[in-house]
């Protein structure tokens, strides 16, 4: 299988530890047996319909859906069909008779250690006001907006404003660039963008507002932009365009509170996101409004196990999918508390992450296996300085957590008394899909476990037979499913939907053991996860072609310590250009300029020639063994063996 670690197989298939959730979190638990789990889930695939909708019913529906899911014109599934809702009132709205209305829905800190708590009051009424701001601007149902914000309660804010009005937001991940911005935008053709005068990361301001203003020289479908000040007292140096740029705070000035929630029909789109794939451009996934709520309500519930009182940490940046559906949505149809953070976990100290957590007596944390492997590196000293006893619950996200990892998760941060949950899905998937239940399945360390309700997955080879160990497939569509490419609905069959009849392929390989639990291996196409972001190498390699100097190139993810995945990138110049330090730096700076830092491979490696089959095709397979320093593999097909064996020897002395 391609992009399959050996190495990392081979740990995963001699882990033998188990641990099982303890007798206390098993009494308390929604769900605190394997029988009560085993017994819902085969309702939940032997009959979904009748299974989402008992879940749905939990929600607020204007009007009630006839049809649970319409599969006519597949993959273009539909769910909960003709229901009319929306999810900001499921969010806000629906808690308002309730205690809930006073209770914290956002705890939000800043980096500098500025601190805000907004009810779930306040929330509604901030939505409300803005909502009202957004009319103002001529904003409405079914208009894109782009959101560029760091991670502060306005961010919350305003993509709940967007569900309410019925515009479908994209955040844009402040680390992006301007160039991807504007590629975005231009893309979804948004209206309007949100952005700030600037957010704070490891003690440096962020100029979002400048980065902006450079995306919108050539995005002329963008009317307006909106400007929210970082903090009113301490405004940052920006530059406000007549006619065009708003100020957030005087936007809403006076603006009533009072704000009818659109309804929505089920089939409405409520958002797109971004993301790399194997070719080309980062496409739009399109998700949308009723399924996507009751997938994340009943996610968010069921694998962290919510309850009223607690506090809960997700880490994820609200740019990405996990900050969607585990800080903003499922979180708050919850009714749950969440703590907001915006800054990096090693600022001041490398001990802030556990001080916050001994703060805000923090009982569920989810973060990323980068993260935790960091963490690891810098020392028990931090954690252990601080009181992390209020934890009954950790997670993990974003790519395959390696046992040692887990291990220390388990003994340093839950003391050994907290069970994890190590959740596989994907941006395309809206929600956790493969995860194992904290009051009910016994984990093993590296392993994902068990499907969610509702959630079919199966393992197959590339004959559509099913396999111990080959590509991981979900064989049902299940309400959190992305609806779509926008404005590409030949790529997203293309994609997702032909490597099988009718089933979806997530692009991970993974294998199954003897009691059925999944372990995920990764990816197996051309995607690399670097740090839990990924990065299709197609399109980083598209960027060098761009610059001038660039004859040609290719792109690998090799292992990496830290951030599970690195690039590596061989670059061929155009006859006439030398190799020299000065153009290294300037096609880092290139990458920079085209995606974000956070895109930056490790390594840029300059080689005369690529290897190639003779047939001209690169064979990356080679190039990831010259970077992982193991033999070469078969070089039989090469049109001259030479150029990968000249590579390595030159690799190996750089
Ligand atoms: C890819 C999706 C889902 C939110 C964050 C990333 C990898 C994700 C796990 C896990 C092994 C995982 C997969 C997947 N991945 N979670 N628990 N174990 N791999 O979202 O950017 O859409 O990336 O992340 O390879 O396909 P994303």
């Amino acid at each position: 299988m391609p992009g399959t670690d050996k190495k990392q197989l081979d740990t995963v298939l001699k882990e033998a530890r188990r641990f099982k959730p303890s007798k206390e979190f098993r009494k308390q638990a929604h769900i605190g047996s394997e029988a009560e789990y085993r017994r819902l889930y085969k309702k939940s695939i032997q009959n979904p319909e009748k299974f989402w909708a008992g879940i749905a019913s939990e929600l607020h529906w204007f009007k009630q859906w006839n049809q649970v899911l319409d599969a006519k014109k597949k993959p273009f599934y539909r769910w909960f069909v003709g229901g009319k809702t929306n999810l900001s009132y499921n969010c806000l709205d629906r808690h308002l008779d309730s205690p809930t209305r006073h209770k914290a829905a956002i705890v939000w800190e800043g980096e500098p250690g500025d601190r805000r708590v907004l009810t779930y009051g306040d929330l509604h009424r901030d939505v409300c006001v803005f909502v009202n701001g957004l009319k103002k601007l001529g904003i409405q149902k079914g208009d894109r907006v782009a959101i560029y914000l760091p991670m502060t309660p306005e961010l919350v804010i305003a993509v709940l404003a967007c569900a309410r009005i019925g515009a479908v937001h994209t955040v844009i991940f402040a680390g992006f660039s301007a160039e991807s911005i504007r590629d975005r935008v231009q893309d979804c053709q948004a209206k309007l963008i949100i952005t700030g005068d600037g957010g704070w990361r490891r003690g440096k301001v962020l100029p979002l507002k400048d980065i902006v203003d450079e995306a919108l020289s050539d995005a002329p479908s963008v009317a307006s932009v909106v400007v929210v000040r970082r903090n009113l007292d301490n405004p940052l140096p920006c530059h406000m365009k007549d006619g065009r740029d708003h100020w957030y705070h005087e936007l809403i000035d006076g603006m009533s509170a009072d704000c009818p929630a659109e309804k929505m029909d089920s089939e409405d789109l409520l958002f797109l996101l971004y993301t790399s794939g194997t070719t080309g451009k980062p496409k739009g996934i399109i998700h949308t409004t009723g399924g996507y709520m009751v997938f994340t309500y009943l996610t968010t519930k069921y694998t962290f196990d919510l309850k009223p009182e607690d506090m809960f940490w997700c880490t994820a940046d609200i740019g990405w999918v996990t900050g969607h559906s585990y800080i903003i949505y499922g979180p708050l149809q919850n009714g749950a508390t969440c703590l907001l953070y915006e800054g990096a976990p090693d600022w001041p100290h490398r001990g802030r992450f556990w001080e916050m957590i001994q703060r805000y007596r923090v009982n569920i944390f989810y973060t990323a296996p980068t993260a935790i492997r960091a963490f690891m590196k810098w020392g028990d000293e931090w954690p252990n300085k601080y009181d992390l006893s209020s934890l009954r619950l950790l997670g993990t996200v974003g790519e395959p957590i390696n046992p040692e990892a887990w291990m220390w998760y388990h003994k340093t941060i839950g003391h050994k008394n907290c069970p994890i949950v190590d959740t596989w899905w994907q941006t395309e998937t809206g929600g956790i899909m493969i995860t194992p239940l904290p009051g009910v399945t016994e984990t093993k360390p590296g392993s994902a476990t068990l499907p969610f309700f509702g959630v079919a997955p199966a393992i197959l080879n590339d004959a559509g037979k099913e396999v111990n160990a080959g590509y991981l497939a979900i064989t049902q569509p299940w309400p959190g499913m992305l609806r779509g490419v926008y404005g590409d609905p030949e790529r997203y069959r293309q994609t997702y939907w032909s490597k099988w009849k009718d089933i979806y392929f997530p692009g991970d390989g993974a294998r199954r053991d003897k009691d059925g639990y999944y372990w995920i291996v990764g990816r197996v196409d051309d995607v690399v996860n670097v740090a839990g972001h990924r990065i299709g190498t197609a399109e980083l390699e598209s960027i060098f072609v761009e610059h001038p100097r660039v004859a040609e190139s290719a792109v690998i993810g090799v292992a990496h310590e830290l951030k599970g995945q690195a690039m590596v990138a061989f670059v061929s110049l155009r006859d006439g250009n030398t190799e020299t330090d000065a153009l290294e730096q300037e096609l880092k700076d290139w990458v920079v300029k085209k995606i974000g830092k956070f895109a930056l491979p490790d390594r840029i490696v300059f080689s005369g020639d690529l290897p190639k089959t003779r047939s001209g095709k690169i064979m990356r397979r080679l190039l990831r063994d010259v970077a992982e320093g193991r033999a070469l593999g078969n070089v039989t097909t090469l049109a001259d063996a030479t150029v990968v064996e000249k590579l390595k020897v030159q690799y190996e002395e750089d």
